[in-house]
């Protein structure tokens, strides 16, 4: 039996009009955990079959966070299907270069403790790249890597992932398609991308072993994942573009058993997703409608009421004119739309015709639960309409997800506790906590509890001086601690009923009438992602109570980027002084600014990232032809 990813292989690449901008064949699913549990099935098919054959299964595997889930669903079916690794032997595309097996950050570290250490594949069967071997010996260590794959027979089943400077293994832009195993520098955005599990981009390491392009190509069948917005823009390219050194994944394009796996954040920009209208005809809702004028509208540079019938016609949505008549009417009803989306009164406007209002005007008094990933995304994303939200007399609350104690460097930490110790002399405790810092090695993950707490504490007050702030009562200010985050390293557990009840008591207790959350889904293996999911399981759970049918649930976006225009169903509109408020509330996170830790690849800090952000939505919305603001909060309706 194929398996569902398998058999699509015959029947999409070429053969569908929507496919006619793609090189590749792909296939999206709803979810990334979805997709990773067929693509394990895939793979757990391809290993009995050899058993059945009594042949060795040739697998070439990956790193990183794309193939994680794919290696839990493996282990599962270790466990509980008999699915066994005997006759399997592993080829790992890459490690870092100096870098120690016995480090927690090597790939030899990585794979023992996704997979190898869980399955019965035999130790001598399992070949990872050496990160040690000495600068004399490199060549002729690669020369043999190579050998070996192909004395075994090749590989069988490539497993990949892709950065976003379009590697593949670590075949940085340059690389040559018939290149083979060797060592490689790494490029810039590799190494900012690697550097939050090294503690800050200066501990990444500079070169790598990879597999090469030819290597790679000469598998039989390869799998790429590419799960998250992150990934979008680089999947387009490699899908829909030329084949290039300037992205290595698209050498895949000349691979004749290949599937991109992906989720729907990662082929988000593919034309077919994107734009459909531009290469099959649609059944146009409200939607779609909306989005292709605003796609037009942003293409052409015109407002929405100065487009015309020929803008439309000649970008591939006369279907759209024919069904709408004119553009004329067609324009107004989108710009109408748009409009309608703009609101001073993010709680509702009391006693107006809410009609067209995006939040309800009954009741007047509306209970809010203030969802933070962080103790910071509530002011860094929402600043504003919190701000509003309490003026305008609703009962505000707010809920830390996470204790953000990871976020806090070691320095800041320090500095509170000498302030601690100064004012205390005696505490046994904070001494310790000293000596702890002091000592601690650079890439020391876990931090002792103490310091933990400590660094928790730093974030929960600086929240507390925040929200006073902007006036909300500290009995308002709820830190959940989800425990799913308290790991003391990088690396999150995962989410437990303990998670989920944490966040349904605080529901129950509160029985509100909105709730704000972040709706983040730029990195599926972020806190943001995983505080999300959180969210929609106590949702399902809670859906039931009485007081749910009177709860709209709002998705904010944090620091990194914002929702499409088209997507926007509320709009709060920011004064220049609302600005500055904001910004001030953003200021009290003080560990969280110059140099955060995880700050990824826009040096700015959050407060200026995001008035750049939210100037750059008034921008937008001005563009369309509507009001100029200074500044705009986006939210997107979530319906459970
Ligand atoms: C890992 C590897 C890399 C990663 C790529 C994506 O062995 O060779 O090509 O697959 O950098 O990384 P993630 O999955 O972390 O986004």
């Amino acid at each position: 039996m194929m398996s569902d990813i398998k058999k699509t292989i015959y029947q999409s690449i070429g053969k569908f009009e929507d496919t006619r901008f793609e090189k590749i064949h792909n296939i999206t699913y709803q979810s990334s955990q979805e997709a990773s549990v067929l693509v394990a099935q895939e793979i757990a098919q391809l290993i009995r079959k050899k058993q059945q054959e009594k042949a060795i299964c040739v697998l070439g595997l990956a790193t990183g966070s794309s193939p994680v889930k794919v290696y839990e669903e493996l282990v599962r079916m270790h466990r509980e299907e008999e699915l066994s690794f005997k006759n399997v032997i592993t080829f790992n595309l890459d490690e870092y270069y100096g870098m120690d097996k016995s480090n927690i950050q090597s790939y030899f570290y990585f794979m023992h403790e996704h997979l190898f250490n869980h399955v019965d594949i035999l130790p001598e069967n399992i070949n990872i790249p050496d990160g040690t071997v000495t600068a004399k010996n490199i060549l002729q260590y690669c020369i043999d890597y190579e050998m070996k794959i192909k004395k075994v027979g090749g590989l069988d089943f490539q497993l990949l992932g892709i950065g976003r400077t379009g590697h593949i293994g670590f075949n940085e832009p340059g690389s040559h398609f018939n290149s083979e195993t060797r060592i490689i520098t790494l490029d810039h955005i590799t190494r900012i991308d690697a550097a939050p599990s090294f503690f800050g981009i200066e501990n990444v390491p500079r070169k790598a072993i990879t597999m090469g392009i030819g290597t790679v190509k000469n598998a039989k069948r390869i799998v790429l994942l590419a799960w998250g917005a992150n990934k979008t823009i680089i999947i387009k390219k490699t899908i829909e573009g030329e084949i290039s050194a300037n992205v290595p994944a698209t050498y895949l394009q000349h691979h004749n058993n290949t599937t991109f796996v992906m989720d729907k954040e990662a082929s988000a920009k593919l034309t077919r997703v994107k734009t459909p209208w531009l290469v099959r005809s649609c059944i146009w809702d409200t939607s779609l409608k909306l989005q292709a004028v605003v796609w037009l509208s942003n293409l052409l540079k015109k407002p929405i009421l100065k487009l015309t019938d020929k803008d439309y016609n000649t970008n591939g949505m006369s279907g759209l004119l024919m069904q709408e008549g004119a553009a004329y009417d067609l324009n107004i009803k989108m710009f109408n739309k748009l409009q309608n989306t703009i609101t001073g009164w993010p709680g509702g406007k009391p006693f107006a015709d809410d009609a067209k209002r995006p939040e309800r005007a009954n009741p007047a008094k509306k209970r809010v639960i203030i969802f933070s990933p962080h103790p910071d995304d509530d002011v860094i994303s929402m600043g504003g309409t919190f701000d509003r939200l309490l003026r305008q007399g609703h009962e505000v609350h707010v809920a830390y997800q996470t204790s953000g104690n990871i976020a806090v460097s070691d320095e800041e930490a320090l500095k509170f506790a000498e302030v601690s110790k100064e004012i205390n002399s005696d505490s046994k405790k904070v001494s310790e906590i000293i000596d702890f810092l002091k000592n601690k090695k650079r890439n020391d993950a876990i931090d002792s509890l103490e310091v933990r707490h400590l660094k928790r504490t730093i974030r929960k007050r600086e929240s507390l001086a925040a929200t006073r702030y902007l006036g909300l009562s500290d009995k308002n200010v709820h830190f959940l601690n989800l425990p799913f985050y308290e790991t003391g390293t990088i690396k999150k557990g995962n989410l437990s009923n303990k998670d989920i009840h944490l966040m349904t008591s605080l529901i129950d207790t509160i029985k509100p009438h909105q709730i704000y959350a972040a709706g983040d889904l730029a990195d599926p293996h972020g806190t943001h992602k995983v505080c999300l999911d959180a969210l929609f399981i106590a949702l399902k759970e809670v859906k039931d109570k009485k007081y749910m049918n009177d709860c709209w649930v709002w998705l904010y976006r944090g620091a990194w980027h914002e929702w499409e225009s088209y997507e926007i169903d509320m709009a709060v509109p920011l004064s220049p002084d609302q600005v500055l408020r904001k910004r001030h509330a953003i200021f009290y996170h003080q560990s969280q600014k110059d140099g955060v830790m995880y700050q990824g690849d826009d040096s700015r800090e959050f407060w200026v990232r995001v008035e750049d952000r939210n100037r750059l939505t008034a921008v937008k919305y001005n563009d369309f032809g509507l009001a100029d603001y200074a500044a705009i909060e986006a939210f997107k309706r979530y319906h459970f």
